[in-house]
């Protein structure tokens, strides 16, 4: 389903600068202080009808992968949307942020939004 080309674009559209956003994705809740299980308010908005995919995504010096996908191929109308992420039990101690893009349907077309990153902090007790 997910085209390696269409997927790459995406990506570039999240850092593009886009005089109109299509889609919108702003945590809602304070991310100041996270930690593993905290619920997160996430808000979206979207311009049309999109196929959305979200994910909680871990700062990487070549740029992010994916900690855990929480919805892909979401089919949801435009207008606003809002979802609350538990944060997963990602490695601590390392910037998060979040990830939406929507992909038009039958078409190769998409956009896409990251958050502003955050840091998932430990916990004191030895995990592992
Ligand atoms: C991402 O969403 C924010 C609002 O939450 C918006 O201000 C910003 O322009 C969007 N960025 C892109 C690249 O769409
Ligand atoms: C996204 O937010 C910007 C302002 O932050 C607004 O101009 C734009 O219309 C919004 N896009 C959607 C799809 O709601
Ligand atoms: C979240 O979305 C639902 C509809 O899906 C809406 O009823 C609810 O008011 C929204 N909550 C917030 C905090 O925006």
């Amino acid at each position: 389903m997910r085209n390696a080309a269409i997927y790459a674009g995406l990506l570039a559209t999240a850092f593009s600068a886009l005089g109109h956003a299509m889609v919108n994705l702003t945590i809602v809740s304070p991310v100041d202080d996270v930690h593993f299980g905290d619920h997160l308010l996430v808000e979206w908005a979207t311009d049309r009808t999109y196929s959305l995919e979200f994910n909680f995504v871990k700062k990487e010096t070549w740029g992010w992968s994916v900690a855990e996908a929480f919805f892909d191929g979401r089919i949801a109308k435009a207008g606003e949307g809002n979802i609350t992420v538990i944060v997963p039990r990602v490695e601590p101690n390392h910037e998060y942020a979040l990830w939406l893009s929507g992909s038009e349907i039958d078409e190769p077309h998409g956009y896409a939004n990251l958050t502003k990153w955050f840091v998932v902090e430990g916990e004191d007790m030895n995990l592992k």
